[in-house]
């Protein structure tokens, strides 16, 4: 392939794929959660398996999070990762520990 159609395909590509579109809610996860929980951040690493569906269910809604989110994950796109969190919690089919490595 010439180094212009390879140009070429990559910015299609780049345009066909708006990440924030395409992210489901494991992506917002890392993405939205992983800004401030990770290895060396400002809060320890945390993961789906840390708790148990029933769990994360409540905790945003009771406003069990020591830091406000207003502004950084909008009620979609936290919608979207508390689903994450229960379909891979700690009591699910699925347990996922290491989303955001420890
Ligand atoms: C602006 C930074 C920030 C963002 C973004 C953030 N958190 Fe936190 N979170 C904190 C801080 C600070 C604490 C308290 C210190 C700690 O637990 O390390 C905390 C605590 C927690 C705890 C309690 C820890 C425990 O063991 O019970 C959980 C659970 C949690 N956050 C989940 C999340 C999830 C899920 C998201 C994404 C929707 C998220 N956080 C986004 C900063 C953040």
């Amino acid at each position: 392939m010439s180094k212009l159609s390879c140009i070429a395909l990559l910015s299609c590509m780049v345009l066909l794929v708006p990440p924030a579109a395409m992210a489901g809610g494991g992506e917002l996860f890392v993405a939205k959660c992983g800004a401030c929980h990770k290895k060396g951040g400002q809060a320890a690493p945390v993961n789906p398996a840390d708790k148990a569906g029933k769990v994360w269910e409540k905790y945003f809604k009771r406003g069990r999070h020591p830091v406000d989110l207003a502004g950084k994950v909008n009620p979609k796109e936290l919608d979207e990762i508390v689903a994450y969190l229960v379909d891979h919690a700690a009591d699910s089919d699925q347990p996922e520990a290491a989303a955001i490595p420890k």
